[in-house]
């Protein structure tokens, strides 16, 4: 596991991702972070009018596909971004503006640790982009990566952490489908940010932060 504290996200080295648009943040804002194919991200969108839901997915080829489905919807409470998830996030979200971040079977990376997402220094970006009290939904069908995010959630990052199984008859991702129906265990962990969190980027924001 990864504990030094020492490696502190620098947003202010990250420069906006090519034809970035700053998207308009709704008060009932959730973000999805690698949505492959959107199947969760569309589902969500259909049963919650109410809410809205930025989906960000940077393989081309997953992402044209969710794109035309999306379109096909007409779904007007679901943004679908191209793009790598941290410099757009780093330019398109302001802080404390999120009501939940879905994290749904992100690459395990099992040959580079510090490329998953809770051993990222830019997790605490990601942290400071919640509201108070807001979930960041992890799920993942790797047992060991499970285990590990949830010791890095509670000693590292210091959240409040809940740890459930899927349910069996859950299909909310192409993966999740996936990995039920192989007869595969899936974990998640909804981690929240404890009362009167701080973070170093509560105040952070490209205008703000901006060389002279
Ligand atoms: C294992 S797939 C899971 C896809 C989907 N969530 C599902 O469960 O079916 C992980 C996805 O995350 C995407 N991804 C990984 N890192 C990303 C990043 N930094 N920004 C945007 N997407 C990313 C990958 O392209 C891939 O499509």
């Amino acid at each position: 596991m990864n504990t030094d504290k020492n490696r502190v996200f620098k947003p202010e080295k990250l420069f906006a991702p090519r034809d970035f648009q700053s998207p308009q943040i709704k008060p009932n804002q959730y973000l999805e972070i690698g949505t492959g194919k959107g199947m969760h991200a569309m589902q969500f969108a259909q049963a919650n009018p109410d809410k809205h839901l930025i989906a960000i997915e940077r393989t081309r080829v997953k992402f044209d596909v969710f794109a035309a489905r999306t379109a096909e919807l007409e779904l007007n409470n679901l943004l679908p971004i191209h793009a790598d998830a941290i410099p757009w996030i780093v330019h398109g979200i302001p802080p404390g503006s999120l009501e939940g971040v879905f994290l749904l079977y992100p690459n395990p990376e099992p040959k580079n640790a510090s490329q998953r997402w809770l051993n990222m220094p830019f997790f605490e970006f990601l942290l400071s982009r919640l509201k108070p009290a807001a979930p960041l939904v992890l799920v993942t069908n790797i047992e060991a990566y499970a285990e590990e995010a949830e010791e890095l959630a509670k000693q590292l990052w210091r959240l409040d952490v809940e740890r459930q199984e899927v349910p069996r008859d859950s299909a909310r991702t192409h993966f999740e489908v996936k990995y039920l129906a192989r007869g595969e265990t899936c974990h998640q962990l909804n981690l929240v940010k404890p009362q009167g969190y701080r973070t170093r980027f509560d105040d952070w924001t490209p205008q703000n932060n901006a060389q002279a």
